[in-house]
This record gives C-alpha cells, structure tokens and sequence, in this order.
C-alpha cells in the first residue's frame, strides 16, 4: 500500500489492483515525479500473484489531463534537449510497460482525459468510461502536434476521418461518443463504472493467466503483421504458453471431452483444477 501523498496510489482488493494517477489538484496531468514513479509502481507489482487484473484510473475529477504543461514541457524545454529526451523516456517507458503488462490491465476513465492520457489509455488492453468523462486532443488548441504517440493511438483506435476531425479541432467528446468512436469499450455512468470494470476485471480473474498474457500480447502484435507472419508468430505464441503452462490446455480439454463439466463456448474451465 502506497502512501496517499503519493503522486500514485494502489490498493489491491480483491484481486484486482486498483492504480490511480493521484494529482487530482492538477487534474493528474502527468509531470516527471509521476511518470517516475507510475514505472516503479508497475515494476513493484507486476509479477505478483496476490492480484490478476490492474485497473488504472484516476483520484478526484481526472483520469489525467495529459502531460504537465510546465513541468513536463517548459521546464525540461529551458533546461535543453537532454532534460527533454530524459522526460520523454520516463513517460514513454511506463506506456511501453503497460502496453505488454504481464497481467490484463483496464482503464477506468472517470472524468478529464486529454493528450498524453491517451497514450496510458490506449497500453490498456481494454478501457470503460463514464459517460460524464471528456475526452479531447487538446494539442491543437495549445501549438503543438498530438505526438508522444498521440497521433499514433488516433489512427489505431478510431476510422481515418474521425482521427482527422479529433485531432484537428480539438473539440471534446463525452464518454458515450469516445464509445462510438471505439475509443473505450464501454460508457456508462459514473456511478456505474466502478462496479461495471469490477465485473469486466472478474470475468478476466477466472481464465488462465499464462493464455491471457499470450492472448493480449497476440492482439496487439498481429495488427501490425501480414496475414502469413502473423499466422507462423501464433503458431509460436501458442507453443510458448504451452511451454509455460503445459498443463492448462489438457485439462480445459480434460474437462470438456472427458468430465463433460463445462462447455467453452459458454464460458472457462476450472483453472483451479489439475486432471
Ligand atoms: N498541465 C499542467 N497543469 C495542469 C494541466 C496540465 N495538463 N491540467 C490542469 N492543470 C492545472 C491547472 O493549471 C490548475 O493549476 P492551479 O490550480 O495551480 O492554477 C489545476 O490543474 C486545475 O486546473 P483547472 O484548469 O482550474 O481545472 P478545471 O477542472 O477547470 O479544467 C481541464 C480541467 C483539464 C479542462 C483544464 O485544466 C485543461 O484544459 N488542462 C489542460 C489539458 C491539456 O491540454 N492537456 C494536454 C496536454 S498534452
């Protein structure tokens, strides 16, 4: 448990650990202390087996209002270009963390979302907003280009035209368009939300976590691959969560064909049970 001075929190409830960006006073725009430590939160509690699903969300009104405008950019920009690579890679670096996190990993975006936010956002496998939320590639409005990956996150999640007119106006979207837009998987209430990603986290407790960190890692690499690379690299991600988990796969087998106890097109084994 961490401090709640800190300028990031977890608590792990559950299973589930809840990770918040905890600036609330600064909408949790994300400055050097906080990309720090966010890299060694994530570090501290990635292989540990007391939790199987993180949720990265925000304290007060903000999931994160983006990068800090003066702590991330002025101040690193008057002090030259080696304090702004060093910035850059201690955010870039937790992003590039998050994206291939051991375990399944979420969004829970409660409020302000802006710029940078969108590069934490898009590392999570699967993201759910409330539909108070607003959303925004607010780069244009203040003279620079959505980059830290922004750009690249636009035309990964939305179509050709919807990336263009976001990034182009900078005009906000609430929670239930950023759902139209395939931004997040999911809007719903604020009220609801805590409760709604809570029951989408426990879906994902009750599967094999070896299959679940190949599967996840398959998504996002596929994507980027012909239709022959990516089906050889599937072959080889199989095998190797074989390799890892030699046991699973024979026993979902085990007690589909054998036991009949279970039926996978409705839902998983019993990942607690070894045949
Ligand atoms: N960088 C630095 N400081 C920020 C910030 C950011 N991205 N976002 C908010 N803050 C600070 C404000 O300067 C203010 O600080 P102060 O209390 O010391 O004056 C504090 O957080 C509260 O912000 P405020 O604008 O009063 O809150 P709000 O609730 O009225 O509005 C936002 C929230 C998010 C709409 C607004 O703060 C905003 O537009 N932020 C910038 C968003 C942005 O462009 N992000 C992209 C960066 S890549």
């Amino acid at each position: 448990m961490s401090a709640s001075s800190d300028v990031v929190t977890y608590e792990i409830e559950n299973r589930i650990a809840w990770v918040r960006f905890n600036r609330p006073e600064k909408r949790n725009a994300m400055n050097p202390a906080l990309n720090r430590r966010m890299m060694q939160v994530l570090q501290e509690l990635e292989f540990r087996d007391d939790f199987g699903v993180l949720v990265l969300t925000g304290a007060g009104t903000a999931f994160s209002a983006g990068m800090d405008l003066q702590e991330y950019f002025r101040e690193p920009e008057a002090q030259g270009l080696g304090a702004v690579r060093q910035a850059q890679a201690e955010a870039y670096g937790w992003w590039r963390k998050l994206r291939w996190y051991q375990k399944p990993t979420i969004a829970m975006v409660n409020g302000w979302c802006f710029g940078g936010a969108y590069g934490p956002l898009f590392a999570c496998d699967l993201a759910f907003a409330a539909e108070e939320a607003t959303f925004g590639l607010s780069e244009i409005n203040w003279g620079v280009i959505p980059g830290g990956g922004v750009a690249k996150v636009a035309v990964a999640l939305l179509g050709f035209r919807d990336a263009m007119y976001h990034v182009l106006t900078g005009e906000t979207i609430d929670g239930r368009k950023a759902a139209e837009w395939r931004i997040v998987n999911e809007a719903v209430p604020l009220a609801r939300l805590k409760e709604r990603v809570t029951e989408v986290a426990e879906v994902l407790l009750r599967k094999n976590p070896v299959v679940l960190k190949a599967a996840k890692d398959a998504v996002r690499r596929v994507r980027e691959m012909t239709y022959d690379n990516a089906e050889d690299y599937l072959v080889r991600a199989q095998e190797a969560a074989a390799f890892l988990d030699s046991e699973g796969r024979r026993e979902g087998l085990r007690q589909f064909l054998d036991e009949k106890s279970y039926r996978p097109g409705l839902g998983p084994y019993d990942t607690a049970r070894k045949g």
